[in-house]
C-alpha cells in the first residue's frame, strides 16, 4: 500500500496504562483474541489525510478518514473512513466495538 506513512498499535485489551496505544499490557492480563476482522470495510477514496482518534468515555475509540486495519501478515484487513473500535476486550465483533463495554463496566477516558 504506497500512501501509508503512520501506524499505531491501539490497546484492545482495555489494560493500557497508555490508551490509545498498547503497552503490551495485554500479555499480563492473558488476553487472546486470533485477530481475525470478519469485515472488509466499505473502501477509502484516497490514501492518506487527516485521521481523528476520539475516545468515548467509558467506550470505543472513533476513527473517522482514510485508514486501513492491517493484518499481522501484512495483509490489509480493512479498509473504510469511519469505525468504532474496542478498547475494552469484551467485544464479540473485534477489532469493533459492539457495545459490550455498558455491560462489563469499562472506566476509561
Ligand atoms: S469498547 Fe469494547 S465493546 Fe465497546
Amino acid at each position: 500500500m504506497a500512501g501509508v506513512a503512520y501506524r499505531a498499535a491501539l490497546c484492545r485489551c482495555g489494560q493500557s496504562k497508555n490508551k490509545p496505544f498498547c503497552d503490551n499490557s495485554h500479555l499480563k492480563a492473558g488476553f487472546e483474541d486470533y485477530g481475525a476482522v470478519g469485515e472488509k470495510g466499505d473502501g477509502i477514496d484516497a490514501d492518506g489525510g487527516k485521521l481523528t482518534i476520539k475516545s468515548v468515555p467509558n467506550g470505543p475509540l472513533v476513527l473517522s478518514g482514510n485508514f486501513a486495519i492491517i493484518a499481522s501478515s501484512g495483509r490489509v484487513a480493512w479498509q473504510g473512513k469511519q469505525a468504532a473500535l474496542c478498547r475494552c476486550g469484551h467485544s464479540k465483533n473485534k477489532p469493533f466495538c459492539d457495545g459490550s463495554h455498558n455491560d462489563a463496566g469499562f472506566e476509561a477516558d
